[in-house]
């Protein structure tokens, strides 16, 4: 294991991310992604831009980033929405359900601070147990090239992912989500 992971045998606890994390989560996201992270569409929406650090979560393991789950502020057509995304876990803490934890934990944060939405880039085979789907979401638009049966959503409010439609962009208030 290199000095830049966590202790796969400490069990992994989820909470919100630090600001003082982000070296460490963004050193998990590279050995997880490589350069091709700079590549994908859905970081478009996220370079030069904030994530919203109270709402995205952490995995940690005796102290070291073992886990991360990253939500941003977006716009899906007229619809206020969070993009989740860089989405890892460190190898030495793979199949074991952490991942799946983190997403559960981020989706319950956002929940809970009041969004009604939830996108992200990923595989429906695996986002789906977690209520995330390509059919609510295949008139969306992102900013680059992307495979649409890859996009999904998950509504967290009753509606919230009904008749989406447009471009997905960065949203430039993310402070308070709407009623809807
Ligand atoms: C995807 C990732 C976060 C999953 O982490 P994890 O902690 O192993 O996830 P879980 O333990 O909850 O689930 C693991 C199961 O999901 C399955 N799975 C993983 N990626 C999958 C995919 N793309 N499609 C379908 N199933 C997948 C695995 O086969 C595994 O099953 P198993 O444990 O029976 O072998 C991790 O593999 C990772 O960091 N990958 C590299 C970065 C990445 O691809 N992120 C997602 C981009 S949207």
């Amino acid at each position: 294991m290199s000095s830049s992971s966590a202790d796969a045998d400490a069990p992994p606890s989820i909470s919100g991310e630090l600001p003082t994390d982000a070296a460490a989560v963004e050193a998990l996201i590279d050995r997880a992604f490589g350069p091709g992270r700079f590549a994908k569409a859905a970081e478009r929406l996220r370079e030069g831009r904030s994530h919203l650090v109270d709402l995205s979560r952490v995995a940690r393991a005796d102290g070291a980033v073992a886990g991360c789950a990253r939500l941003w502020p977006v716009t899906a057509g007229a619809a206020p929405a969070l993009l989740l995304g860089p989405f890892a876990v460190d190898h030495a803490f793979r199949h074991r359900g952490l991942g799946g934890a983190l997403i559960r934990h981020a989706c319950e944060a956002a929940a809970g601070a009041g969004h009604g939405l939830i996108l992200l880039v990923g595989d429906e085979p695996y986002f789906a147990p977690f209520g995330f789907c390509a059919e609510g979401a295949r008139r969306l638009i992102l900013p680059g090239p992307v495979d649409q049966g890859r996009v999904l959503a998950r509504a967290l409010k009753p509606g919230a992912a009904d008749e989406l439609a447009g471009e997905v962009r960065p949203c430039l208030s993310p402070s308070t989500p709407g009623p809807t």
